[in-house]
């Protein structure tokens, strides 16, 4: 069993297509494309990074360095009163604290809103709470797909403190899927089939390896907003 695992990973090697962030300026250099670069997503065929590749934005710095210092700030003396929990095999989520949050303080809520403005059509109702997920350094997170009972048809996360990987494989199809490069202070954005029809996860520490390029993975805290259902 351990070996099919193995084998059934190296598969998932085989051509890399690479989709440019918008409004990039070319590169000069050819080769393998190191992660100061503008490739934010990869994917198994390049008719699957075009199709689900537009359904799926990752915008690095959307937030500043001060931005994620005033979340952080407004986040931390509540998290830290939380343990990390580690024990439970069945959870999606390995090694993480958790909280809901309603209210911000206005600077916080003048970020949340340019993600808002950003992700979703204006007038589209949105769950109220914003989720923040604080993953341990040995944290990750299980391929799922979110609740199509409580949230709607896009997904929108900030990460800060750490890079991360969040891989979609496609629902019974493992052979496509796509990579995406979280790095810290982007925003990543998904949009129906790539919320819908592929199970997203974030890549634990030891597996965190992004177009051939490890992506060290420290603590990473998410703040993420959901529409609801249509
Ligand atoms: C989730 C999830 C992704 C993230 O909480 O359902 O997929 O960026 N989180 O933390
Ligand atoms: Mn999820």
């Amino acid at each position: 069993m351990k070996l099919l695992l193995t084998t059934l990973k190296h598969t998932r090697n085989p051509a890399v297509y690479l989709c440019r962030r918008r409004c990039s300026s070319p590169r000069s250099s050819g080769g393998l494309p190191s992660l100061q670069d503008d490739v934010m997503v990869v994917g198994s065929s390049p008719e699957l990074v075009q199709t689900v590749g537009s359904q799926v934005e990752v915008r690095p710095g959307f937030i500043t360095e001060e931005e994620e210092a005033v979340l952080l700030q407004e986040l931390e003396p509540e998290l830290r009163k939380k343990r990390y929990e580690f024990d439970h095999w069945d959870d999606a989520i390995h090694g993480y604290r958790e909280t809901e949050r309603l209210r911000w303080a206005p600077p916080c809520e003048e970020i949340l809103n340019r993600v808002r403005s950003v992700a979703f059509p204006r007038g589209s109702p949105l769950l109220g709470p914003v989720h923040v997920l604080d993953l341990d350094k040995a944290g990750y997170i299980k391929p799922h797909v979110d609740s199509v009972k409580f949230c709607g048809s896009t997904i929108a996360g900030l990460s800060l403190l750490s890079d991360s990987i969040m891989r979609l494989v496609k629902e019974n199809e493992p052979s496509e899927w796509l990579d995406l490069l979280l790095t810290r202070r982007s925003l990543y954005i998904l949009r129906d089939q790539a919320r819908y029809d592929f199970t997203h996860e974030v890549l634990k520490d030891e597996e965190s390896v992004f177009n051939g390029h490890r992506v060290p993975r420290q603590r990473r805290i998410s703040v993420i907003c959901r529409n609801l259902p249509g």
